[in-house]
């Protein structure tokens, strides 16, 4: 720190990696930095906030007053008992926040609630620091949208954007600052229960969606009562646990990290996120949180994070069974020299933090960087101004489930649906269908409506169901009738009680809405499954069903691809309709009546059957690939009893009506660095109904220093197009979306061929050349 104007520095990042030596940053008035016009050995920070100028000063002089045991307090964050999201609790967390050992508590809801927390802290602690206040805001608050994986099936940046605002919205009201949201692990392994709660299997769809997510929670204005801090979460790799099991080990190449796992987070930073959370796995053999790589090296260094950190639920203390740390005390020191600025509900910190500083083996100068981030993220929340400024009953009352925010939900919640078939024009339902069945352990399920993660959302009254959904659109005359039939539990393989009842409906009906899935709690974490099948008797039902002739939809509902093989093969049409929420039944109506032409895609690969796993439309060619032109030869990359192909790929979904692309047109056949390249196609609504389109731009980077994918997402559009319209669809790439780890770690695009592909989904598409010159 050299200048006076340096000494100001709101962002310590910047002081502490030197940036003030290679050349001075100072504040504007209007608190915006300047940066130094050199070259900084740091790079620059993300964030959005602008910082008042008074912030530091008001900060350190309440450093200056805090014991070591009161920061310590500020990077202690435990669970109130009011919900429980993880294994332990701690019952003496009120006694702890009067202490002054607490900075922030989550899973606390309600205004009410908030504000009474809140007031021990500001009334009975020495310092009156105010609380945070986090909670899983996932996908709503109370007002419950489709699960992640489902909002992510749109496709639709501005609905994504829009439902994560509503949540923040509804969440700030009752008190929450802070929202564990959004979860951006790339997920490949639909055995993982988790893979629920993300964007699905892409790395350029994915980091869009983090964005538009972090836009919605965030928005641009921390100080803003409608707006929650987002947190990226978990850092890093958790989604490729070995075998698709929770928590489980985590071991791939520095390359496979950096060009598929980590985008998404980098992209949900530069879109402001203001804390990150650390992952369970461990990571080349070091558990997330007590990585130095990551959270200082990467997080810090390479990328200029100036948020804090957070740890998962009690992952520090985890460090002991992985075998990694001898006791909490050891896990609480590594954790916090790795970077590690909160604990969350481990009370390591709270526990053992202070013994570590004073025997030396860290240093205060750690505690106070870290203490200093969180202070400062609540000095830019307003919380120092006005501690019970978000806990507001009367704003409370107004907002949650208001008339827009069910609308929305009902919206994207449509938006989401993915029509996976449909033959024999049997969707959307026709005035003939006059008697219908809805018969599957879904179809009349409250609390299976808004999947798991739903929040402070109430799973017993609130929910749409598909029947009441169903009775609600259908008109006078038509008779719609449910029984479960099968159960969905994994003990109910062998139960066909019902089936008789069901048969008998069937048979008396016009045609079959087979509401059919797994239970809400079957996916999200420690939820994973070694079959991706329909649980319980479902499909055996399905095929009773199927010997009564009689036209069937299935209804899927589930958070994860399911093996439908089955399925796909014998029924009529199937609508995947994940976890829809709040909402669900309504907007299921919307699809099936035609009200709402479906428009969503696939943001994840279905295989045939669990065996295919990891399967994900960008893999790579192999030495051997099994063509077209090839089949049934030996000796290729290939199963015996299985094609490789999944059954339905990634960016897939089908319309009521249908879309005819012409070829592809390029600007130009080459481009230089630095250069943009166009490419156009047009789409024409070649069908009998106004309907939405994701046009999907695909590249491969033919040869390589090191092997490339056969085809990575490059762009989207989604376009409404009426009977007859047509559009010219243009994409713009440079050497800048075509960039990857190079052989030796550096990070830019490789002069040589390309294919560029444009198309309805990942399997079919147009295509054209160019190349990319030195
Ligand atoms: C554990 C989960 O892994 C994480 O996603 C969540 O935010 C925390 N529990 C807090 O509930």
């Amino acid at each position: 720190m050299n200048s006076p104007a340096c000494r100001l520095l709101v962002l310590p990042l910047l002081a502490l990696a030197g940036a003030c030596a290679a050349g001075d940053a100072a504040i504007r008035t209007d608190g915006s930095l300047v940066r130094p016009p050199a070259a900084a050995q740091a790079p620059q920070p993300t964030s959005p906030w602008r910082d008042p100028p008074e912030m530091r000063q008001f900060i350190d002089d309440l450093m200056a007053r805090m014991t070591l045991q009161e920061k310590i307090g500020q990077l202690t964050l435990l669970s109130s008992d009011w919900d429980v999201t993880g294994p332990t609790l701690r019952d003496s967390y009120k006694q702890d926040i009067r202490a002054g050992n607490v900075g922030a508590i989550f899973n606390a809801v309600t205004a009410t609630y908030t504000r009474e927390l809140q007031r021990l802290a500001v009334e009975e602690t020495r310092l009156k620091i105010p609380l945070l206040f986090g909670y899983d805001v996932i996908h709503g608050h109370r007002t419950i949208f489709p699960i992640s994986l489902g909002e992510a099936a749109s496709w639709d940046l501005v609905a994504i954007e829009k439902a994560s605002r509503v949540a923040a919205t509804e969440a700030a009201a009752e008190g929450i600052h802070w929202t564990f949201a959004p979860m951006v692990d790339v997920a490949r392994d639909p055995r993982w229960g988790r893979i629920s709660e993300g964007s699905g299997e892409d790395v350029y769809l994915g980091s869009e969606i983090a964005k538009a997510r972090v836009r919605g929670f965030q928005g641009d204005d921390l100080m803003a009562l409608d707006t929650v801090l987002a947190t990226a979460k978990h850092f890093a790799g958790y989604g490729a646990g070995q075998a698709g099991r929770d928590y489980h080990t985590v071991d791939m190449s520095d390359r496979v990290l950096r060009d598929t796992y980590l985008p998404p987070f980098k992209a949900a930073l530069d879109a402001g996120a203001a804390s990150i959370m650390t992952s369970f796995n461990e990571l080349h053999g070091i558990p997330a949180s007590g990585s130095k790589y990551l959270l200082t090296d990467i997080l810090r260094h390479e990328w200029g994070f100036d948020g804090f950190v957070v740890t998962d639920y009690t992952s520090i203390n985890e460090m002991v069974p992985h075998g990694y740390a001898r006791d909490d005390a050891q896990a609480g020191e590594q954790a916090i020299n790795a970077g590690v600025d909160m604990d969350l509900q481990g009370a390591v910190f709270m526990t053992h933090l202070k013994k570590s500083v004073e025997e030396g083996r860290v240093t205060e100068a750690r505690v106070d960087q870290a203490a200093r981030r969180i202070l400062e993220m609540k000095y830019r929340l307003g919380l120092f101004d006005d501690p019970y400024r978000y806990s507001d009953p009367a704003r409370e009352k107004a907002t949650i489930y208001k008339p827009e925010h069910i609308e929305a939900a009902r919206d994207v919640a449509r938006k989401s649906m993915v029509l996976l078939k449909n033959e024999h024009g049997t969707l959307p339902l026709t005035a003939s269908a006059r008697r219908i069945a809805v018969i599957g352990p879904l179809g009349n399920s409250k609390e299976d409506m808004i999947g798991s993660w739903a929040a402070a959302g109430d799973r017993k009254e609130k929910p749409v169901t598909l029947l009441e959904g169903l009775r609600a659109r259908a008109g006078k005359g038509v008779t719609i009738e449910h029984v479960k039939g099968a159960g969905y539990g994994f003990n109910d393989s062998g139960d066909t009680a019902g089936f008789a009842d069901a048969l008998a409906l069937a048979r008396k009906s016009d045609i079959i809405i087979a509401a059919m899935g797994e239970k809400w709690d079957m996916t999200g974490e420690a939820a994973s499954r070694t079959s991706l099948d329909l649980p319980g008797a479902q499909e055996a039902l399905l095929k009773e069903l199927k010997k009564t002739g009689k036209p069937i939809v299935l209804v899927l509902m589930s958070g994860r691809p399911n093996s439908i093989e089955w399925a796909a093969e014998n029924v009529d049409a199937i609508l995947h309709a994940w976890y829809p929420g709040t909402m669900g039944g309504h907007a299921i109506a919307d699809v099936l009546f035609g009200d709402y032409n479906p428009s969503g895609k696939l943001p994840v690969t279905f295989p045939r059957n669990v065996g295919q796993v990891p399967i994900h439309y960008d893999m790579k060619n192999t030495g051997r690939p099994y063509t077209a032109d090839k089949q049934g030869q030996k000796y290729l990359s290939r199963y015996l009893n299985t094609p490789n192909t999944p059954l339905y790929p990634f960016g897939y979904g089908l319309s009521y009506t249908t879309f005819g692309y012409s070829s592809v047109t390029l600007d130009r056949a080459s481009i230089r660095p630095g250069e943009t390249l166009t490419a156009s196609v047009t789409v024409t609504n070649s069908g009998r109904r106004a309907g939405e389109e994701v046009v999907q731009l695909y590249v491969r980077d033919l040869i390589g220093s090191v092997t490339r994918p056969v085809k990575e997402l490059k762009g989207f559009r989604k376009i409404m197009l009426q009977p007859g319209q047509s559009e010219r669809v243009s994409f713009t790439l440079s050497d800048r979306d075509l960039a990857f780890h190079r052989a030796d770690m550096s990070y830019g695009a490789e002069p040589g061929a390309f294919k560029l592909f444009i198309g309805t989904s990942s399997d079919t598409v147009s295509e054209a050349d160019f190349t990319l010159a030195e």
